[in-house]
């Protein structure tokens, strides 16, 4: 027999809600920063994503706006200092403050596999000025405006792969490790503001950008090992992303989430 059901108190309905927050999303344009972009706005916050592919931030952003939410686009390389500063900028002058950053973007889709002597050297500095130089001057970008208001939550995505040692894009992989670090250290340096800083750990994610880059065979194989056995979406990571973008996870913080079906325990 139903029940009647109560109504959900103010106080559990505050923890998880993202109505009117502002939200940054780094390589928010495709693949999995574009599910990030849409799911928060369709939980009600006010998007800004922020991708070297313009053109992409801007559909995204235009396709949300189609559907009544609110969100900007904007064309930022995150290696670029004077681009990033821009950037929030530009958020803070839209939207008055930043709540949330999801440092998202990196260079991973791009990458061939390949045996680590092959890696030229050019490429192993380009992953780390993307993927942990964009990282650092994106939080420094933010940062102030969150301490002004003594507030804000910082999310980095990291990688499975860390907790794995997986092969093939080394330098992609240190990078991810490097997130794991930075995300530790700079939870210490921002605690006092009232700010957190986690991680997530996606495992190997059919994104639309690492379809295109893989083949079936590699994809397949990522799977096993697996405890829940199927092919991991991008909308599996969007709860871990929200729990650590609002109230809810106010006391938590230089942690790292493993999101991957249960291969690595970590
Ligand atoms: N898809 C996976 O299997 C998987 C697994 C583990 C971790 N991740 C991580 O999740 C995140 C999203 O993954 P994805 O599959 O969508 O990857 P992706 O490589 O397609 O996406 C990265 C995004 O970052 C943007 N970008 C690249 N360089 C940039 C720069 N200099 N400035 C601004 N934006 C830039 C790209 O345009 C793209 O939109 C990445 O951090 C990735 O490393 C993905």
């Amino acid at each position: 027999m139903a029940t009647a059901s109560k109504p959900i108190s103010n106080a559990a309905q505050e923890r998880f809600d993202l109505r009117g927050k502002v939200v940054v999303i780094t390589g928010g344009g495709k693949g999995i920063g574009k599910i990030y972009a849409r799911e928060f706005a369709h939980a009600g916050a006010k998007v800004v994503a922020a991708d070297i592919d313009g053109e992409g931030a801007e559909a995204v952003a235009r396709e949300i706006a189609a559907e009544g939410y609110e969100a900007i686009g904007l064309r930022v390389d995150i290696s670029d200092a004077a681009a990033v500063e821009v950037m929030a900028k530009t958020a803070l002058e839209k939207f008055g403050v930043i709540d949330v950053l999801i440092n998202n973007a990196s260079l991973m889709s791009v990458l061939p596999r390949r045996d680590w002597m092959e890696i030229p050297v050019e490429e192993w500095d380009r992953v780390m000025d993307v993927n942990l130089r964009g990282m650092f001057l994106c939080c420094q970008a933010v940062a102030p405006a969150m301490k002004a208001r003594k507030y804000g939550k910082i999310v980095n995505i990291s990688s499975s792969r860390v907790w794995e040692g997986t092969p093939l894009r080394l330098h992609y992989t240190t990078s991810k490790a490097g997130v794991v670090g930075f995300t530790r250290a700079l939870s210490r340096e921002l605690g006092p503001h009232g700010i957190t800083v986690n991680s997530v750990s996606p495992g190997a994610t059919l994104s639309e950008t690492q379809v295109a880059s893989s083949s079936g065979n590699y994809l397949a194989t990522r799977v096993e090992g697996r405890a829940i056995e199927r092919a991991q979406v991008p909308e599996d990571l969007v709860g871990a992303v929200m729990f650590l973008s609002t109230q809810a996870s106010d006391f938590m913080t230089g942690q790292t989430i493993n999101v991957d079906g249960g291969k690595a325990m970590h």
